[in-house]
């Protein structure tokens, strides 16, 4: 389906990201600091996914991605697995009348076609549900990863090209992007990394070509309001030139 074009990125300096993606790490480290077992660590970093969900809505953020489990993170041992799972699905139903509520809309991006059907069906209902809500939109990123992201675009594309429905001469990054995940938003402006490591780890590697980034030692569980403010306070101090030179943006802000 075409999704209607979305406003791109302005050059210059923004106050505000329209749209903000994170990678919640360090849940595993911040047990094992407290000699806790893991899995408290996740339901620890689940509190600090309501934290962050309400601090963005309440200022004026559109979007926001976060990244739950990656393609690679069934690597991980079955228990630990199956716990992030049930974490889950039992987060999604405690949650979604809440999220609803403050019109909040969900929705899920990754590959569902491995999930259980429960689960699937879950993840269906909490988006239809919250489809027409405008506050915030809560993108979950689930057994996602970036480079299945680009092959499953490039995937339809080819299909479509099959069918003859488009021309293979037609096919360009701008084709390409609008068959991504989360098309249908901005670009994030602003990615996050909590837990001190400074990598995408197969995050939104496409959508990340003029990401804003920024990378803080703090465990999910601590992650706060004050730690959001810090991480948009350091990008309202950013000059975007995509491409350009800092006069040229200068100069155009003046104009
Ligand atoms: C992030 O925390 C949560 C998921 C990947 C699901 P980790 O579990 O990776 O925490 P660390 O990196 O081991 O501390
Ligand atoms: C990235 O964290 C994935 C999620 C937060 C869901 P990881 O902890 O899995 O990343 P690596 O393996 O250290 O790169
Ligand atoms: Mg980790």
């Amino acid at each position: 389906m075409p999704q209607k074009p979305v406003q791109p990125a302005q050059p210059g300096v923004q106050q505000l990201p329209r749209h903000v993606a994170i990678i919640m790490d360090g849940n595993g480290r911040w047990a094992k600091s407290r000699s806790l077992p893991r899995p408290m660590g996740h339901r620890e970093g689940v509190k600090a996914v309501r934290r962050v969900v309400e601090a963005c809505r309440q200022r004026g953020i559109e979007a926001l991605t976060l990244f739950a489990f990656s393609s690679e993170n069934w690597r991980r041992p079955k228990t630990e697995v199956s716990l992030l799972m049930d974490l889950f699905v039992h987060t999604i139903k405690k949650e979604v009348e809440h999220l609803h509520r403050n019109g909040v809309r969900m929705c899920f991006i990754g590959d569902r076609s491995v999930f259980e059907p429960h689960m699937r069906a879950l993840m269906e209902s909490a988006e239809r549900q919250t489809a027409d809500n405008k506050q915030l939109s809560l993108v979950i990123a689930v057994n996602y990863g970036g480079r299945w992201d680009i092959a499953e675009a490039a995937r339809r594309l080819a299909a479509k090209a099959v069918a003859g429905e488009i021309r293979a001469e037609d096919i360009d990054s701008d084709r390409l992007g609008q068959e991504l995940s989360g098309a249908d938003l901005p670009e994030p402006d602003l990615f996050i990394r909590t837990g001190g490591e400074q990598r995408i780890s197969n995050y939104l590697l496409w959508q990340l070509a003029y990401t804003e980034l920024y990378f803080t030692e703090l465990l999910w569980p601590d992650f706060d309001d004050a730690a959001l403010d810090e991480a948009l306070q350091s990008f309202a101090g950013r000059q975007r030139r995509f491409g350009r030179t800092g006069d040229q943006i200068e100069q155009s802000r003046r104009a």
